[in-house]
């Protein structure tokens, strides 16, 4: 196996290479919260991390033009909430800068009135210990005051896209009783997870001949579809961060897939409109050749198994 280098070099030169290596360190997920006077600090956050066990550290980085700088610097506690897997709006809601993001969303106050969400899957609640300037953020250090955890399954964030955590495949196998190797496991979650690892593995290489990375593919068909869609509305649907939309229309105007229309948004070209069809032609093709040896009978009762499975009847 070969094994190539795709970007390397001083970050000062690239930002964006520097930041797509960066998105190769796969992370949680986190909204940092404060209350200072009658003013709500929260934001989307992956820099959390474990600083110190005794006494209990954590550390998050702040940017210096986060609309609520202001908050931060000056509350005495923080909130750390750790979002569960199905709270990828919320994390896209907190993502935006400014305006009060607090509206509609169920929050109760925590130590020092900094609001913590329902349904995540873990709490950290802080005292302020120190700040550090650190180039263009804050390093914010916290002592854990009280945490909590439940246990569900969580929210993770890689290659600047959001996703989901699933256990090694190895998991899904087990060696068989007198130790002779391993065996696949003839669960029903043991052969979903084969499938679907078979299949997604698969497809990469039809979109690899495309010549765009997964964002840029689905930001492209997004724009596609919604012509007037803004950053935020197309991270949203593309579950990546704003960065990586940001991020994947310059590629794509750098490709000439896509153009900037008078008014600042973007359009796909007819090129791009060539690629955005032949990928869906590509995924069509794909997937009726993985299903070529089944009957229609057959088939029309996989799905109906995978749907009940997906969305069980009341
Ligand atoms: C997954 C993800 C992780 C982020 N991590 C951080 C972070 O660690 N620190 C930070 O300052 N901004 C981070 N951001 C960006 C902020 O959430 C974003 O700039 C937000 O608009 C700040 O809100 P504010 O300007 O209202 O304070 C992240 C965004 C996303 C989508």
């Amino acid at each position: 196996m070969t094994y190539e280098t795709l970007e390397s070099g001083d970050p000062r030169d690239d930002n964006r290479a520097y930041r797509r290596a960066l998105g190769h360190f796969a992370t949680g997920v986190t909204i940092i919260t404060a209350r200072h006077g009658d003013q709500l600090g929260g934001m989307t956050a992956n820099s959390f991390s474990s600083v110190s066990l005794n006494p209990p550290l954590i550390q998050w980085a702040l940017g210096k033009s986060s609309q609520s700088l202001s908050v931060f610097s000056q509350a005495a506690h923080f909130a750390v909430n750790v979002l569960a897997s199905d709270q990828v709006e919320l994390a896209g809601h907190f993502a935006r800068s400014g305006g009060d993001k607090f509206a509609g969303v169920e929050w109760q106050s925590g130590l020092g009135d900094a609001p913590l969400f329902k349904g995540v899957a873990a709490t950290f609640e802080c005292r302020t210990h120190s700040t550090i300037d650190a180039g263009d953020h804050y390093i914010m250090l916290g002592e854990v005051q009280r945490f909590s955890r439940n246990g569900r399954p969580l929210l993770l964030f890689a290659h600047g896209r959001f996703g989901l955590a699933v256990d090694y495949p190895a998991a899904a196998k087990e060696s068989d009783a007198n130790g002779n190797g391993t065996q696949i496991t003839d669960t029903t979650l043991g052969l979903l997870w084969d499938a679907f690892s078979r299949l997604s593995t698969g497809f990469q290489a039809e979109r690899d001949a495309e010549g765009m990375t997964i964002t840029q593919g689905r930001v492209l068909s997004i724009v596609e579809r919604h012509p007037e869609a803004t950053t935020d509305a197309i991270a949203r649907k593309a579950f990546v961060s704003p960065t990586a939309v940001d991020d994947a229309i310059a590629a794509l105007l750098e490709l000439g897939f896509a153009a900037r229309r008078p008014n600042g948004s973007c359009a796909v070209t007819p090129e791009g409109l060539v690629r955005v069809l032949s990928l869906r032609r590509r995924a069509a093709a794909f997937e009726a050749r993985q299903l070529a040896h089944l009957t229609p009978e057959e088939l029309e009762t996989a799905r109906k198994v995978l749907k009940s499975l997906g969305a069980p009847e009341a």
